[in-house]
């Protein structure tokens, strides 16, 4: 398994481009299976879950092309059940369901399990499903989702935690091609959401709504094959971000939107890590100390789940007490004990982090446990003084296009050893 090794203390100075959003193209990937049309997706980044995604939809029927950061899907004729060995790779796959029995009336998908960072049940998806007048049953570690007919309906999909982005993606791409007007209430409203309502809009689909909590599908008879761009992203610029404020660098965002990153600039200016445009993108830098912040994990558009671990690698460099609240997933804390081997001080409370910062952190070896820990124990490697190994980076792969590359671009000194 591959490694990165990292020697600390270089401020990060430079331009990044920001590539496609991971969250965003899996489910539009997954909306290619909708059309017996050819579908172009550009600005696909270069990720392990991508390839993942481009072998389930090669093996439910589909041709798939790829060519630099544009991959070509025709799925003209698909088969409606997604095999257990490449699915259970990987959680996100589970957006095939909603393509599936919209299209076919008929999918059966590996039921994925939890993970590292909680249960992820998928219950929401199921009752959208079954609101759509599918029936829905559970068998040999399999969903099997089936219908005669798809009709539109009234569907909730506010959870434990609020809304599901995944859940969402799935009622809506079945719900397309449903009979008659589907109304989604407490929908997700994260850009990666949007961004897929909109290919499915340039597929023909009718919805409106999207990036409000009530998204109304009226149905249509079928999709067309299109063209779309994926949206910059946001999690990735973010990490990006804090890498610079914890090196006390200057680090441009190329390509980033600053209007999904309302909740993360808004943290880091509070924080003392100022962010403005320019016309190459979007500048951050400290602006003088740093201070401590506390932070709650809220649905778009609060704070990420996805930015808390890389947040606590800035909040262990800054003098002071910060609290960060996990609202989203029960144990996503798995960063803390690693981030504790390189010197933080952080203490568990429930569902809270309390980390005592401003201690001096020193390089070691680390495991990462999940994607956004991985790159948490990246930044407080950058930050620490002498060596840290971080180890099991296939996390880091499957979320993070060339992440050393880029850092080596900024100035990090940070190289991948191969294991054979
Ligand atoms: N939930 C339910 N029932 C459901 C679905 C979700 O109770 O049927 C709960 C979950 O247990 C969780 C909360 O609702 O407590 C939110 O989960 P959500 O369904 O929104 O997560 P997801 O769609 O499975 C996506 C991203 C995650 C990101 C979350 C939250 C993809 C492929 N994954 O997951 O991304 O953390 O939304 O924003 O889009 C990552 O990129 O590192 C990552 C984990």
């Amino acid at each position: 398994m591959d490694s990165l090794l990292i020697k600390g203390g270089v401020p990060l100075h430079g331009e990044v481009q920001i590539s496609g959003a991971k969250n965003a193209v899996l489910p539009i990937l997954a909306a290619t299976l909708l059309t017996s049309e050819p579908c172009t997706i550009r600005r696909v980044p270069d990720l392990s879950d991508v390839r993942f995604m481009s072998q389930i939809l090669t093996w439910l029927g589909a041709e798939v092309r790829a060519d630099g950061d544009t991959i070509r899907v025709r799925a003209k004729k698909i088969k409606g059940e997604g095999d257990y060995d490449l699915v259970r790779k990987m959680r996100g796959s589970i957006c095939i369901m909603g393509p599936l029995l919209g299209r076919l009336r008929d999918a059966k998908v590996s039921l994925p399990g939890g993970c590292i960072i909680g249960a992820r049940p998928i219950n929401l998806h199921l009752k959208g499903f079954q609101s759509l007048g599918a029936k829905v049953t559970i068998e040999n570690g399999y969903v099997h989702c089936k219908a005669r007919r798809l009709t539109g309906a009234a569907v909730f999909l506010g959870g434990r935690a609020g809304s599901t982005v995944l859940g969402t993606a799935n009622v809506m791409m079945a719900a397309v091609l449903a009979e008659g007007v589907t109304v989604i209430e407490s929908a997700a409203c994260e850009p990666e959401v949007t961004d897929l309502a909109n290919f499915l809009i340039a597929m023909g689909a009718r919805i409106t709504g999207v990036g409000s909590p009530t998204i109304t599908i009226t149905g249509v008879k079928q999709l067309h094959g299109a063209e779309h761009e994926v949206i910059p992203d946001r999690i990735e610029a973010a990490t990006y971000a804090i890498a610079a404020a914890v090196t006390n660098g200057e680090v441009t965002l190329r390509g980033a939107r600053s209007d999904h990153m309302h909740a993360i600039f808004d943290k880091l200016k509070d924080s003392g890590v100022s962010t403005h445009c320019n016309g190459n993108g979007i500048v951050v830098k400290r602006g003088g100390r740093l201070k401590p912040v506390d932070i709650t994990t809220l649905p778009y558009s609060g704070f990420p789940t996805d930015v808390q671990a890389q947040m606590m690698a800035l909040m262990i460099m800054t003098p002071g007490i910060s609290i960060i609240t996990e609202r989203i997933f029960e144990s996503r804390f798995m960063h803390v004990s690693e981030l504790s081997r390189l010197g933080a001080d952080i203490e568990i409370e429930g569902p809270s982090a309390i980390v005592k910062g401003g201690k001096p952190l020193s390089g070691a070896p680390v495991m990462a446990s999940d994607l956004r820990a991985s790159a948490a124990l990246v930044i407080a490697g950058l930050a620490a003084k002498g060596n840290t190994q971080v180890n099991r980076i296939y996390h880091l792969d499957r979320g993070y296009e060339k992440i050393d590359v880029k850092l080596r671009q900024l100035g990090a000194r940070i190289e991948r050893i191969e294991e054979s």
